[in-house]
């Protein structure tokens, strides 16, 4: 197979197709069930044959895996179990080597309680250097048996944990916006900043191109005492001040110009891509060029497959992308939400954690509505003027993982819920290559998450070379629109049915969704691809079709 070369073109990642690997459930190499680095090495021209332009890596720092390695105990090293420096090294040259560009997991908010500056806080006095380096204080109450506010955790209930001191009494609390193994990190001091930059420094120079910030807008917070109220998080709850307590606060940004100059000390410009849990108008913010260049985008993850919801999320995404500088980015699936093929198979609106409570058994999931769902959103992202993050598995049609047994849940989620939630790791579970052997031929050994029975039908191999198939969809669908796609222009086309979405990019490309209803007739035009067969020559209901257009 001949690989394209990597571009010098500093203006790469504006239209990138960029997979996201969660390294533990990718490939195991070494039969111990948990994926590994060199078992995505071993998988290149596999990534290769998908024409991506950029791998993301989910952490594979040392960790307790207290919440799946975004509990990072070092930032500059590789966990033992996945592998080593130099098999990172190795990696990276193959993916070069294949024309993919490789991008990591910076986790900036929290570290793991294990990484050896919270050890060292541990060991110190209240006030001392080591413990600002965290956000540590005295507890409320007469003898600080109180946390300190009624800050709440991601992963509930509250976001302080009370320290024990050596002599057996308890001690200060510490924040933790997510699992107590997660301490938050104090970005007012300037060791902390220091150490961020040359963890930057140290990826860089290996070779990798770009880096995915994990909770961009968490960093800073109002520390000022009394603490201000925030009793519960709601998504997107930020006032667009930039004055909230705890997330997207103005003087966050100043953090990212400091990045920007370390990216811009490398050739071509190492980049950037903000997971910023905010509203769309303050997103921006994060992806303007003198900070991290992008920002996930998680409205369509977040939508129901409907023509109109799906067209004011690309239009108001675009446009706002555009007043800072930027392009759009797209996401439809992630290691922390129910896969997309699933979310379609069950009614718009549904309680997917309900869903998920009931290991799957509440509602039975229309597969095959899920997955033409799933398969004409894809083609419909893939064909919008800028980046799509795909991740590991969409390209096979997963579907969610729901009856993991209790007792072998692995997310903090479950437990610190008090089982009303069982987390993310229906999505997370190892994938099959094989639709047979051991793990699917994930690992040698016993996966570290179960894989449905049903995945031998998904497996690679079950795929591979099937016209038709879900992976030759997306191989051929992404191969099309490295060699479609030009300017970032886009236009809205009328359609005089409901439902559809229709719109053209340059040179007479053009995507055609029918969201619902009847089948409908195309325009006069060369069918390139389509998401699902046509019916009788009509575009039928859940079906995506690329269109090229002579002039
Ligand atoms: C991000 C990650 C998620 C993790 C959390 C805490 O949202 O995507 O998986 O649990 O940050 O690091």
């Amino acid at each position: 197979m001949t690989h394209p070369a990597l571009s010098d073109d500093p203006n790469w990642w504006r239209q990138a197709a960029i997979y996201q690997i969660y390294p533990r459930s990718f490939k195991d190499s070494d039969g111990d069930g948990l994926g590994d680095i060199r078992g995505i090495t071993s998988k290149v021209d596999y990534l290769a044959s998908l024409n991506l332009d950029a791998v993301w890596l989910s952490p594979f720092y040392p960790s307790a895996l207290a919440d799946g390695g975004y509990d990072v105990a070092h930032y500059r090293d590789v966990d033992p179990r996945l592998g080593t420096l130099a098999d990172f090294d190795e990696m990276v040259a193959a993916l070069h080597e294949a024309g993919i560009r490789v991008f990591v997991d910076i986790v900036p908010n929290h570290s793991s309680n294990l990484h050896e500056w919270f050890q060292e806080a541990l060991a110190s006095e209240p006030g001392s250097p080591a413990r600002d380096r965290y956000i540590f204080r005295d507890g409320l109450g007469e003898n600080g048996e109180l946390p300190p506010s009624d800050w709440p955790s991601h992963f509930a209930p509250s976001a302080w944990t009370r320290t024990t001191n050596s002599d057996g009494t308890p001690g200060q609390w510490y924040l933790h916006l997510f699992a107590p193994e997660q301490p938050d990190f104090n970005w007012d001091n300037p060791e902390v900043h220091e150490d961020f930059l040359k963890t930057l420094r140290f990826w860089s120079d290996r070779g990798v191109d770009g880096f995915r910030v994990d909770v961009a807008h968490a960093l800073k917070k109002d520390l000022s005492e009394p603490f201000r109220s925030k009793p519960v998080f709601i998504d997107f709850d930020n006032p667009l001040t930039g004055d909230d307590v705890l997330f997207d606060r103005n003087d966050v940004h100043d953090i990212y110009r400091q990045w920007r100059k370390v990216f811009e000390e490398y050739t071509p410009p190492r980049v950037a891509v903000a997971e910023a849990w905010v509203r769309a108008e303050r997103r921006v913010l994060y992806a303007r060029p003198d900070e991290l260049g992008q920002a996930f985008n998680f409205d369509l993850l977040l939508a129901d497959f409907d023509a109109s919801q799906f067209k004011r999320i690309i239009t108001d995404n675009i446009a706002l992308a555009k007043t800072e500088g930027s392009s759009s980015t797209w996401v439809l699936s992630n290691h922390d939400r129910v896969r997309h093929a699933t979310k379609y198979g069950l009614p718009a609106g549904y309680d997917l954690r309900e869903w998920l409570l009931s290991n799957g058994t509440k509602l039975e999931v229309n597969y095959v509505q899920g997955l033409a769902r799933a398969r004409a959103a894809t083609l419909l992202m893939l064909a919008l003027p800028g980046s799509c993050y795909l991740y590991q598995g969409e390209e096979l049609g997963l579907f969610e993982a729901a009856d993991i047994p209790v007792d072998q849940l692995q997310d903090p989620i479950w437990e610190r819920n008090h089982h009303t939630d069982k987390g993310r790791d229906g999505c997370r579970v190892p994938l099959p290559w094989t639709a047979d052997g051991m793990s699917f031929g994930f690992s040698d050994g016993v996966a570290h998450l179960p894989q449905p029975e049903t995945f031998a039908d998904f497996a690679v191999s079950s795929q591979d070379g099937h016209e038709g198939s879900t992976l030759e969809l997306y191989r051929v669908a992404l191969g099309l629109r490295r060699e479609l796609q030009s300017t970032e222009d886009y236009e809205w086309l009328e359609s005089p049915h409901s439902g559809i979405l229709h719109f053209s990019r340059a040179n007479g490309w053009q995507s055609m969704t029918n969201f619902g209803g009847t089948a409908v007739p195309l325009p006069e035009a060369q069918i390139l691809l389509s998401s699902s067969p046509l019916v009788d020559g009509l575009l039928p209901e859940g079906t995506t079709v690329w269109l090229k257009v002579e002039r």
